[in-house]
């Protein structure tokens, strides 16, 4: 009897005074455990008579159960300091300065081709798509250049060494014009006869050409409208539209200029007025004021009859205007960036410093409807 009071008591003791969750383990197992002393006193009852029985049962039963909670007091006791201290341990400061993550930025050439999107679409243009590798027929024939076409050699083109099944000859597009092709005879396909276009097709373009202001890789944008009479006056006032909610400001002043390209008839070059402001071309102003001049932009017309009907149009029932403009050069003219080489050099410092937040405040202030 006092050998177990004894025994309980020592076994309370080392169970208060276990520092470790392993420690209190070890004492459960050498108490209440399959071969711990209390098991085991427990079984003895067994092979006693009733009457010894019930002298030693109510000993050994109530050190089973003071032991069994005091195991599971100290059990939860040591969890809940380990958890404090584990909490003490972890604890965030908030007041320490953030480590700043490396933030990526938008390429000007995207910001540019995203804020042209917006423009157009303001305008009720669609951006459409066309494949950079090309054939010889989208690229030149069906834009009224045919084999021996001379404006074929001006553009520099590379070509790959195999042709397509049909014979065709296989390059990199030159210039988003090819689009004009693809997108009409879609229309026509879809209503015989033509249908109403008015699409922008932004994309890379390439050329066997590389100095300061050339790239082998560059990015244009082209325009085409469809409609029934359709004139140059359509033409001017949709350039003159996107120009000036491009560059933002109302004194922007074109200059049509008659010019050739095999595409349209009449052709119009489109010269804008600049002003040289600390040795800067900044777009704006007539070109005829004092301290202005002209500036070639970009590339347009009437849609030749020839192209309308290889596009599958009826040119004595549609007409249509074109433009071609270069993307990077709208970026260089409008952000401030004199060397071309440099947007496609992928200078970490160069993208730093011209690129753009994707989180701020879109670039444009206005769109074409609060200038209307
Ligand atoms: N494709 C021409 C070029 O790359 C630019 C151009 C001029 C496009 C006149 C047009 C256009 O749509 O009408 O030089």
């Amino acid at each position: 009897m006092t050998d177990i009071t004894s025994q309980t008591e020592a076994a309370l003791a080392a169970i208060a005074a276990a520092a470790s969750l392993d420690a209190l383990e070890a004492e459960r197992l050498e108490t209440l455990g399959k071969k711990g002393w209390v098991s085991l006193a427990l079984k003895t009852l067994g092979s006693m008579t009733p009457e010894e029985r019930t002298a030693a049962a109510p000993a050994i039963q109530s050190a089973r159960a003071s032991i069994a909670e005091a195991l599971d007091a100290k059990k939860a006791a040591l969890e809940a300091a380990a958890l404090e201290e584990q909490l003490a341990r972890e604890t965030v400061d908030l007041t320490l300065p953030a480590v700043a993550a490396p933030k990526g930025s938008v390429h000007p050439v995207s910001q540019v081709m995203d804020e042209l999107a917006e423009i157009f679409a303001d305008l009720g243009f669609a951006v459409a798509t066309g494949p950079e590798i090309e054939d010889d027929w989208h690229n030149f024939t069906a834009l009224n250049m045919d084999e021996t076409h001379p404006a074929r050699a001006m553009h520099d083109t590379f070509y790959f060494p195999d042709k397509t099944t049909e014979g065709k000859d296989v390059l990199l597009r030159t210039h988003t014009s090819p689009v004009q092709v693809r997108t009409m005879l879609v229309a026509a396909q879809t209503s015989p006869g033509g249908a109403p276009v008015r699409i922008i097709a932004p994309g890379r373009v390439y050329r066997s050409d590389s100095d300061a202001t050339h790239t082998p890789m560059f990015h244009q944008i082209e325009g085409l409208v469809i409609d029934r009479d359709i004139h140059l006056g359509h033409l001017k006032w949709t350039l003159e539209t996107f120009l000036k909610a491009f560059f933002e400001r109302d004194d922007i002043v074109l200059r049509l200029r008659p010019s050739y390209f095999p595409f349209t008839e009449p052709s119009v070059e489109v010269d804008v007025g600049y002003a040289n402001e600390n040795g800067r071309r900044v777009v704006g102003g007539s070109g005829d004021a004092q301290g202005h001049a002209w500036m070639e932009l970009l590339g347009s017309g009437m849609v030749n009859a020839r192209v309308l009907e290889m596009g599958g149009f009826d040119p004595g029932q549609w007409q249509g205007f074109a433009f071609g403009v270069g993307v990077d050069r709208l970026a260089m003219l409008k952000y401030g960036m004199n060397d071309l080489r440099a947007f496609f050099d992928g200078d970490p410092r160069w993208l730093a410093h011209y690129g753009f937040s994707p989180f701020d405040q879109p670039t444009l202030s206005a769109g074409v409807g609060a200038r209307a």
